[in-house]
């Protein structure tokens, strides 16, 4: 008999908003991690495309090239989809049915209590009255991308927790009032710190800070000459600090000889290397880091049918689940009216 490992694999649910090309924050926050997760789990990729209409609606048009930067990324870095599911969220319709029943189970003070909601609403200068009701909702939204496919497990960085952990509520709440459908969801932090981008900020696009996976070495260059590093030392013969300092930050994660990385370490604290000479190597290593990943995105990129068939073969797997869920869900909630609708 033909042994259907693919059954007793759990599944995983995570991805990415395309509001532009992916960085090398992101990479060792989730890319990374997901590449191994993906011979254990069953794992499901989603481009979050309604996402981006919380915050970037006067752009819409850019939303496709975008979708395109993230499928070239997540490929070039070695996201398989022979291993797994790529799909885009607004192309499967049951998740936006799911959220309208969610939405009914959850409250609005719920919703407005969510930190990582306020804290987007801050940096996108949104007030209270002008914030869209898809924006104040997108949670629930997201709520239904994880549960669409009953996921069990949801690797994100930690500004998701409060996504997750209402998440589980909402499917613990669903369970309760109707059947036990959905699996409480599990979030799964990865092990590295999040990276700061050049400036010792968050990394993200929008701040200009961020180092890009697709980045030429000409760029590389320019930005990490001006990352910053110890504000406390004028003169390279002044001890030097490593917290806060992007250049070692960014070396714990890229330099694999972990003997080279404490020689340095040290050499800085005493005050015996220079930041240039730091930088230097650093912008080495990340060119060697960066060359292979980019050489498949430019193979990649000439393949345009071979992107087409990805996502068509995705999107049509996350709808046969998402069916599955919906009619689960109706049933649970006596809405499958199964003596007036024929089964189709
Ligand atoms: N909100 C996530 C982000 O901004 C993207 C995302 C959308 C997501 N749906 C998801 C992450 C489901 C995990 C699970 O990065």
């Amino acid at each position: 008999m033909k042994k259907n490992t693919n059954n007793k694999k759990k599944r995983i649910l995570t991805g990415d908003r395309p509001t532009g090309p992916l960085h090398i924050g992101h990479y060792v926050g989730s890319l990374m991690n997901r590449v191994k997760l993906q011979d254990e789990y069953d794992c499901f990729f989603i481009i979050a495309d309604y996402q981006v209409l919380t915050d970037h609606l006067s752009d819409t048009a850019g939303i496709e090239g975008n979708i395109r930067e993230i499928l070239l990324d997540w490929l070039a870095v070695g996201l398989d989809p022979d291993k797994s599911t790529f799909f885009i969220q607004s192309r499967i319709p049951q998740i936006a049915e799911l959220t309208m029943y969610f939405s009914m189970i959850v409250s609005v003070s719920e919703v407005q209590r969510n930190p990582t909601v306020k804290d987007e609403m801050k940096a996108a200068k949104i007030g209270k009255k002008e914030m869209s009701y898809g924006f104040m909702g997108y949670p629930i939204s997201q709520a239904a991308d994880i549960m669409c496919v009953r996921a069990d497990l949801v690797p994100v960085g930690e500004d998701q927790l409060p996504h997750i952990e209402h998440t589980r509520e909402i499917a613990r709440r669903f369970n309760r009032l109707f059947s036990p459908v959905f699996p409480e969801p599990q979030a799964l932090l990865g092990s590295f710190p999040r990276l700061p981008g050049i400036d010792g900020q968050k990394m993200s696009k929008s701040r200009n800070n961020a180092i890009f996976l697709k980045d030429s070495p000409d760029d590389v260059r320019k930005k990490i000459m001006q990352a910053y590093t110890d504000p406390t030392r004028i003169h390279a013969t002044d001890p030097g600090h490593l917290e806060g300092n992007v250049v070692f930050a960014y070396l714990d994660a890229f330099l694999q000889d972990k003997d080279e990385l404490d020689d340095w370490k040290k050499k800085y604290k005493k005050g015996h290397v220079g930041d240039v000479a730091l930088k230097k190597r650093l912008i080495e290593i990340l060119t060697e880091f960066l060359a292979p990943i980019q050489e498949q995105r430019a193979a990649l990129a000439r393949k345009h049918d071979m992107l087409e068939e990805i996502l068509a073969t995705g999107i049509k797997r996350a709808t046969h689940e998402a069916q599955t869920t919906l009619e689960l869900a109706r049933q649970a909630m006596s809405l499958d009216y199964a003596s007036l609708l024929r089964k189709k």
